[in-house]
């Protein structure tokens, strides 16, 4: 493949439209073409090197341009590299159902493929409000939370609460009832997370399930609201609403496409709160961030809500030319192996502490108003004034602002509005994570 940085450059402009982003500002700037990867590195077209802190959007996992992965996606292309799921199946994709059973909260036994998390999610919607349906009752109704994100997809959308996103698209959404985000509210009333609210949240929800019979489910991401700018829960409040799920006989999706596959520090952040819900939703890491994949758990419970003889049109009418991708399959089977192999949660421990240690050193800074964080995941909130609260103004662009700064100098950062995210590889080194962290620090403390 023959290319010319600058006419790449060009054409980028001219003619890719980029998600999330304003293109009219992104064709004013200078464009950043990524050409390769290298363990936690990315090189640009110029063979710029940039550390990847982002994980390139939260899906990388043991590194760019890994050996085994690699190897695994060969293997599979000599092989062949995609055939149908619609009603035939697949090795790699047998053998990871079968792996993700193995791995995943006890009760979740069935594997629904998908693409991207968006879609994930939107399979356990379609798939819950069917079960109902299949059981001859017809209820409509999802309880969700403010700060919600799922996707972009609609129906991930109607889950979603983040105004920002979703707002342009209210009136083609279907009805949810929305608690307030954990974080949000807590912070409202004590400035930090505790039992207090957890107990008050519970206690709002618990009224709705006991006044309504037409809820389908109560869907949460698990342990934070990541895209909202890593907003955590307080500890405990995923399994307290699973507790009242089981106990009004409500379904619970739980979304864990940005916690999975080890942010927290574990596998999936259910296991912290020993959750087993009715749908787990897996994206991004699934694929250790090299192919599109993601799927949908759910239980035996649900799985038999949908069979019956041919005629009786019990079956679940969804898929995808790609569903159950082979390469996808096989490149994620061997993500897991590498988990494995590396021992790379083990190895992840000292990591985290190491980062929450490090993270102290933000909160002195002028201009940043909270640091939060979850396992490997991290929001640091940058803020105008800290005595009154302050924020920046939004069109001035400062998380962006500080990005650039930080992308100078060789770390590459997307933040979320004002909160400069780190979601770094997992497999990234000490001495990296010092680079990342001490750069971000540098940029922030000389914002004026
Ligand atoms: C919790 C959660 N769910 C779903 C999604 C959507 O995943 P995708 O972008 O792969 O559709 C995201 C993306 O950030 C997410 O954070």
């Amino acid at each position: 493949m023959n290319w010319d940085p600058k006419l790449l450059e060009s054409w980028d402009k001219e003619y890719f439209w980029h998600p999330f982003t304003q293109m009219k500002v992104y064709r004013e700037e200078e464009n950043l073409i990524f050409e390769r990867g290298e363990g936690v590195y990315l090189y640009d077209i110029y063979g710029r090197k940039f550390i990847d802190a982002i994980s390139s959007l939260w899906c990388n996992v043991h590194g760019h341009n890994h050996p085994k992965l690699n190897q695994a996606l060969i293997e599979q292309l000599k092989k062949v590299a995609h055939t149908t799921t619609l009603g035939s199946s697949n090795v790699p994709a047998t053998l990871l159902a079968k792996r993700l059973v193995d791995i995943a909260p006890k009760g979740l036994t069935k594997v629904f493929y998908s693409e991207d998390g968006a879609e994930a999610v939107e399979i356990a919607i379609k798939l819950a409000y069917q079960f109902w349906r299949n059981k001859g009752e017809k209820r409509r109704v999802f309880i969700t939370l403010q700060e919600a994100y799922h996707g972009d997809t609609l129906g991930a959308v109607s889950l979603g609460g983040i105004d920002l996103f979703h707002g342009t698209y209210r009136d083609l959404l279907f009805e949810t009832i929305k608690l307030p985000s954990p974080y949000m509210f807590c912070k409202e009333r004590y400035g930090k997370l505790c039992e207090e609210c957890k107990k008050e949240l519970l206690s709002l929800l618990e009224k709705i399930l006991q006044s309504r019979d037409d809820i389908v489910a109560v869907s949460l991401e698990a342990g934070i609201q990541a895209a909202a700018g890593m907003l955590p829960f307080p500890k405990g409040f995923l399994r307290g609403v699973r507790e009242l799920t089981k106990k009004y006989g409500v379904l619970m999706i739980v979304d864990e496409v940005a916690t999975g596959f080890g942010r927290t520090g574990r596998m999936f952040y259910c296991e912290q709160e020993e959750v087993s819900p009715d749908f787990m939703c897996l994206g991004k890491g699934i694929t250790g961030g090299y192919l599109p994949l993601a799927v949908t758990l759910t239980t035996d419970e649900v799985f038999n809500a949908f069979l019956g003889e041919f005629g009786e049109l019990k079956h679940f009418y969804h898929g995808h030319t790609y569903t159950g991708n082979n390469l996808a399959c096989a490149v994620a089977l061997a993500n897991l192996e590498v988990f494995e192999e590396e021992r790379t949660l083990e190895k992840l421990k000292p990591k985290i502490e190491h980062l929450t240690k490090r993270l102290e050193e933000f909160y002195e800074l002028p201009h940043v108003g909270d640091v939060r964080q979850l396992g490997f995941m991290v929001g640091i909130e940058l803020i105008k004034d800290k005595k009154t609260g302050e924020k920046f103004p939004y069109g001035e662009r400062t998380g962006f602002k500080v990005a650039c700064k930080c992308r100078e100098r060789g770390v590459f950062l997307r933040p979320l509005g004002d909160v400069m995210v780190l979601m770094m590889p997992l497999v990234i080194g000490f001495e990296e994570m010092d680079t990342v962290l001490d750069t971000l620090k540098e940029v922030i403390k000389s914002l004026s």
